[in-house]
């Protein structure tokens, strides 16, 4: 993102600069440091440093995480709604309340509902890894641990990320009431509005064809009142309108694997319950089906946002269009197939190797320090905690 604030957003990186380059100032002093200072020490280091400064290490690489997410929240919301700045007579956004530009008015439930959306995204690939390993392998210990401790976190954090986005949802309706119309497939204003489940939103034709809609249950959503009135796409003059198609589907992808992940973390309760938590081959099979879910949610909910906010960068008062820098769409191109080479490499062996690790059953190595070695290893990342066990992993 750095690099294209150079390359792609010249214009954007120009006006908005002096807001949103602190911000990535701060990440980068207060956070990259943190994490990229203790990684080391995480991945590689557990036999060298011992078990309580490792465990350290591991918690500051997650805070540095944590703060790293909070300053790049704070630029993004700055973005969605502006507070906090004058304009100066070269159209610059210039501070004046520190302040309100942090904690602009989207920026406590974005925090929020990105971190708990990376809880989720992490137990719901622990979980995956831990299912995986028990349906090989049922009095795998580690795969217990793995797996119980990831259907906690499924079954407590689903229903509290369900409440946030919802709030969240609501904050939107506040400041930036085109975007939730594009999400909801709504073109025009009405009262008691439905919600549409399924349908697909034609910006030319102005309407939502083939919809399959729940009368009313729109606007009690949104407004919490049977008749309150929604405002539609038509309301908005069409060059300020987001395209509604792409932020229609994403959303309904969020919400159904948010729907999704709450019925695993029900599912989960219900064989703790009854002490089938690690022999139900059911909801073993549906845990792994569920790894990748975290991740395309997460995916999800940036194309709702980024292509909802659309046509501007900062929102209402600076546009995409004339954010650009001055290059031409070939030089912009070329820029692009490099990154996709450059990152099909590197992501593709991070992959490969993050893949591999999990396919490796928990206690495969044998000897080490983890054989028979305290559950608490197992609140490491399984990634770390086989790195450590030696064996055939050693070495790496
Ligand atoms: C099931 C109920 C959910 C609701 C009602 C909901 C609501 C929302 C809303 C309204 C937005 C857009 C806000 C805006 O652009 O201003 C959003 C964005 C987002 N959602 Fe969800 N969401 C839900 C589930 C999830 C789940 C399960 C995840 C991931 C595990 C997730 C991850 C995200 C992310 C990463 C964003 C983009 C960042 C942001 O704007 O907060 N959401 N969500």
């Amino acid at each position: 993102m750095s690099y294209q604030f150079g390359t792609n957003w010249a214009t954007f990186s120009d006006k908005a600069g002096p807001v949103i380059g602190p911000l990535m100032g701060y990440e980068v002093l207060t956070a990259f440091f943190l994490e990229a200072g203790f990684l080391g020490i995480a991945l590689f280091g557990r036999q060298r440093v011992g078990n309580g400064l490792h465990m350290f290490a591991v918690a500051m690489v997650a805070v540095g995480t944590l703060v790293s997410a909070t300053w790049i929240l704070a630029a993004n919301s700055w973005m969605q709604t502006p507070a906090g700045f004058a304009m100066n007579a070269d159209g610059q956004f210039i501070p004046t309340d520190w302040w309100a530009i942090i904690f602009n008015p989207s920026f406590p439930y974005r925090l929020v509902h990105t971190v708990l959306a990376a809880f989720l995204t992490t137990a719901f690939a622990v979980g995956a890894v831990g299912a995986l390993h028990l349906m090989r392998d049922r009095d795998n210990r580690h795969a217990r641990i793995m797996f119980s401790m990831a259907m906690w976190m499924a079954a407590l954090v689903t229903p509290v990320q369900i409440f946030v986005g919802d709030l969240h949802g609501l904050n939107t309706l506040e400041h930036q009431p085109a975007k939730i119309a594009a999400m909801e497939g709504h073109y025009e204003t009405q009262r008691g509005a439905p919600l549409i489940l399924f349908g697909i939103p034609d910006d030319e034709a102005e309407e939502t064809k083939f919809a399959l809609e729940i009368p009313y249950l729109g606007s009690l959503l949104l407004t919490h009142e049977l008749d309150g009135e929604v405002k539609g796409l038509k309301a908005f003059p069409k060059d300020e309108r987001p395209p509604a198609l792409l932020p229609f589907i994403t959303f309904r992808v969020m919400v159904g694997l948010g729907v999704l992940m709450l019925l695993v973390g029900l599912w989960s309760l219900w064989a703790r319950f009854r002490k089938t938590l690690y022999t139900s081959t059911w909801l073993h099979r549906a845990a792994l089906l569920m790894g990748p879910s975290g991740f395309v949610a997460v995916l999800a909910g940036w194309y709702t946002t980024e292509v909802g906010r659309q046509p501007y960068t900062v929102y209402g008062l600076l546009r995409t269009s004339d954010s650009l820098s001055n290059v031409d769409a070939e030089a912009v191109g070329a820029s692009l197939i490099a990154f996709i080479i450059v990152y099909f490499f590197v992501f593709g062996a991070g992959t490969f190797y993050i893949l591999r690790l999990m396919w490796k059953s928990p206690t495969s190595g044998g000897g080490g320090e983890l054989a028979g070695a305290p559950t608490r290893a197992a609140g490491i990342t399984p990634a770390i905690q086989i790195e450590a066990t030696g064996g055939d992993n050693a070495g790496r």
